[in-house]
């Protein structure tokens, strides 16, 4: 079928549409229900369906002919390991490990948060949650104690699971001191922590909390699948959002498991059987749905990378894992493309490895900059495919339809929206803008399946977030425009949220970090634009009696503080010390501006200015 026409159908009969997709799914009871409103007036996909996710992504393939097949390779150049695992073996390792959290308590509807580096057990625990029907909640582990402890407060966890460390490049990061002020910081307690010890770090245990990983798992037994509803929460996945307190996006098991296993041949032109590799961290929504999720339920075989980009120990080491492990489409973030560009500029390390067997690069995460993207192009000759999403969706947006039929891109665009995205563009008041307007990038509901249908524990805090502003629509929080051949172009977020090397970070939450210092009398944070990470945060701070301040200890000390506050990933580093913030005259700070300003892009001083001087001052302080 041609993309226009699939296309079309997703929007004229959703309901039609998406039960096909359904049924390439083996469910215990298909939903009759397709598409349903629940109590709040929410659109709810598959609601009287029944499956279970990790069935679908093991245990099905183990019965239908795949269990020799690898299904997961973990390859981490900073131990210098590789390990295989087949259908069958993960589907046991699962198992056991959904033993093991059902002898502390784990049942159906539990949550179980993860806070673990790229190690195979990451995945092995996501998919033992969801043989339980638990909830599983993954933390990154670049977050610091704090984020930690609003995380175990939102998602009252039962079960805590981490390991002694991460290891970042060659630098090993204690886990365990991170868990431990986590939880103590954190009104609620998890009853049982459990911890694999890893050769690079020994974790200290506390009695009667701590349970050994290796132990817990010897005094298991494998667990079997326990079904559940199409709209029973498989994870929750807290995101950036314009306040300090991060949403935990709820993600449904049977539209995800729909929406992902059509992406994979849709979007990412994929058969079971091919080894796919998404470059990122589970601890992301990329890492959840493309390295665990969609390559498993399609029945191809996944990698899971501890490693960079570049420095381990080099800028080819992508090159070497796609050519030794046969990898088909790789999916990144730009910015680990322009990490690589940076070292290796003519790819001459990529010379070096039979690149054959790969045929598609995607990147997603931020905007593929046109640079970027004609450097992949030239050097690598495969499409190169950018393609937009967040972790609201937990699929892509608008991408080029690859599977469905080659499509050509244009650089700078994340090309059509995908079958059951009806991606419109408003503006201000809400009304539709036509080709090449700019505004704000809504979709009309109903969403496709795999969305978010609420945040958790905060149904009205959905509506208010992403449904009330255009009604009949679901926000973004993206800008853009649609082109008069139907591309995508997105052009940044409309909101406090920022984007720092693919990792989504909210200003407002490092203002209040910021605002915390006693020195400090008020702050603004902005996203500037970075070469390399796409963009970094920059503070502007006011000091309270500034005569005896001295600024440069205290930007240092707002550097820490946000270091140990939010973490080492928010790459908060700079902070310019000023004598007042420019606002307008009912106060608010022109954020935009000001971020133009830093830029260097063209700008027009608002005639709301309450004091035109600010700006004078800042511009000759940068
Ligand atoms: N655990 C602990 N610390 C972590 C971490 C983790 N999982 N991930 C990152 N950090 C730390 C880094 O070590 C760094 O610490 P530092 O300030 O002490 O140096 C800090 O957080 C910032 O990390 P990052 O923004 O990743 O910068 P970097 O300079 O270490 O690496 C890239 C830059 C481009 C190589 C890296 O960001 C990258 O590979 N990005 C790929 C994008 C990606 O995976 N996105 C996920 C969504 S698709
Ligand atoms: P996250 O929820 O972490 O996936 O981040 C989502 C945000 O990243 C989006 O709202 C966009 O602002 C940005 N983003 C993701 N992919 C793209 C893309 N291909 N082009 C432009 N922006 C993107």
């Amino acid at each position: 079928m041609s993309y226009q026409d699939e296309y079309q159908a997703s929007i004229d009969n959703p309901e039609a549409f998406w039960a096909e997709k359904a049924d390439q799914l083996d469910w215990y009871k298909p939903a009759t229900n397709v598409l349903s409103t629940d109590e709040h007036g929410i659109q709810r996909w598959f609601a009287d369906g029944e499956l279970n996710t990790c069935h679908l992504a093991l245990d099905y393939h183990v019965d239908n002919g795949r269990g020799d097949q690898t299904a997961l390779i973990y390859d981490s150049p900073v131990t210098d390991q590789q390990k295989k695992y087949s259908y069958r073996e993960l589907r046991d390792q699962v198992a056991l490990c959904a033993g093991m959290l059902k002898n502390h308590g784990v049942e159906k509807g539990d949550r179980v948060v993860i806070y673990l580096p790229m190690i195979p057990e990451a995945l092995i625990s996501m998919l033992a949650c969801a043989r339980l029907g638990a909830v599983h909640s993954v933390v990154f582990g670049g977050f610091a104690p704090p984020e930690l402890a609003v995380r175990l407060d939102d998602a009252t966890p039962k079960v805590l699971l981490t390991a002694s460390c991460g290891i970042e490049i060659n630098r090993v990061i204690e886990y365990k001191p991170i868990v431990d002020a986590a939880i103590e910081m954190a009104s609620h307690k998890p009853d049982t922590c459990v911890v694999l010890q890893r050769p690079q770090a020994t974790a200290s245990m506390q009695d009667g909390r701590d349970v050994d990983w290796q132990q817990a798992l010897a005094d298991a037994s494998p667990a079997d699948c326990v079904p559940v509803k199409g709209t029973d929460p498989l994870y929750v996945l807290y995101t950036s959002g314009t306040t300090g307190k991060p949403k935990g996006v709820v993600r449904e098991n049977g539209g995800h498991a729909v929406a992902l296993k059509y992406s994979m041949s849709a979007i990412y032109d994929i058969e079971p059987g091919d080894v796919y590799w998404a470059a990122s961290d589970v601890g992301w929504v990329v890492g959840h749905s493309y390295i665990v999720y969609a390559p498993l339920l399609h029945g191809c075989t996944t990698i899971l990378y501890e490693g960079k980009p570049i420095m381990t120990p080099d800028a080819g080491a992508f090159w070497r894992v796609i050519s030794e492990h046969g990898v088909k489409a790789l999916f990144t973030a730009p910015t680990a493309f322009r990490a690589i560009k940076k070292e290796d500029p003519e790819a001459k390390l990529a010379g070096q490895y039979d690149l054959s067997c790969l045929k598609t690069i995607f990147a997603a995460g931020e905007r593929l900059d046109p640079p970027t993207y004609e450097w992949l192009s030239d050097n690598f000759r495969v499409p190169v495919l950018d393609h937009w999403w967040q972790t609201e969706t937990g699929w892509a947006i608008a991408a080029p339809l690859h599977g469905l039929e080659p499509m050509p891109v244009k650089p700078g665009s994340s090309t059509m929206a995908v079958p059951g995205f009806n991606v419109q563009i408003l503006d201000e008041a809400g009304n539709r803008l036509g080709p090449n307007e700019q505004g704000f990038i809504a979709v009309k509901l109903p969403l496709p399946p795999s969305c978010l249908t609420t945040i958790w524990g905060d149904v009205e805090r959905f509506k208010e977030n992403y449904l009330q502003t255009y009604p009949g629509y679901f926000t973004t929080g993206d800008g853009g425009y649609i082109d008069e051949d139907g591309y995508v172009f997105i052009m940044g977020r409309v909101d406090d949220v920022i984007n720092v090397a693919g990792h989504r970070l909210s200003t407002g939450e490092m203002e209040e970090v910021v605002g915390k210092h006693p020195m400090v009398a008020e702050c603004a944070v902005i996203g500037r634009r970075d070469e390399l990470k796409g963009q970094m945060p920059m503070g502007f701070v006011v000091l309270k009696n500034a005569e005896g301040a001295k600024p440069d200890q205290v930007v240092d000390e707002l550097v820490q503080l946000v270091r140990k506050d939010i973490g080492a990933v928010a790459a908060f580093k700079e902070a310019l010390v000023v004598g007042r913030l420019p606002k307008t005259r009912s106060g608010k700070i022109l954020r935009k501006t000001l971020r133009a300003m830093v830029d260097g892009d063209d700008y027009v001083v608002p005639s709301t200015i309450e004091d035109p001087a600010a700006l004078d001052e800042i511009k000759a302080l940068l």
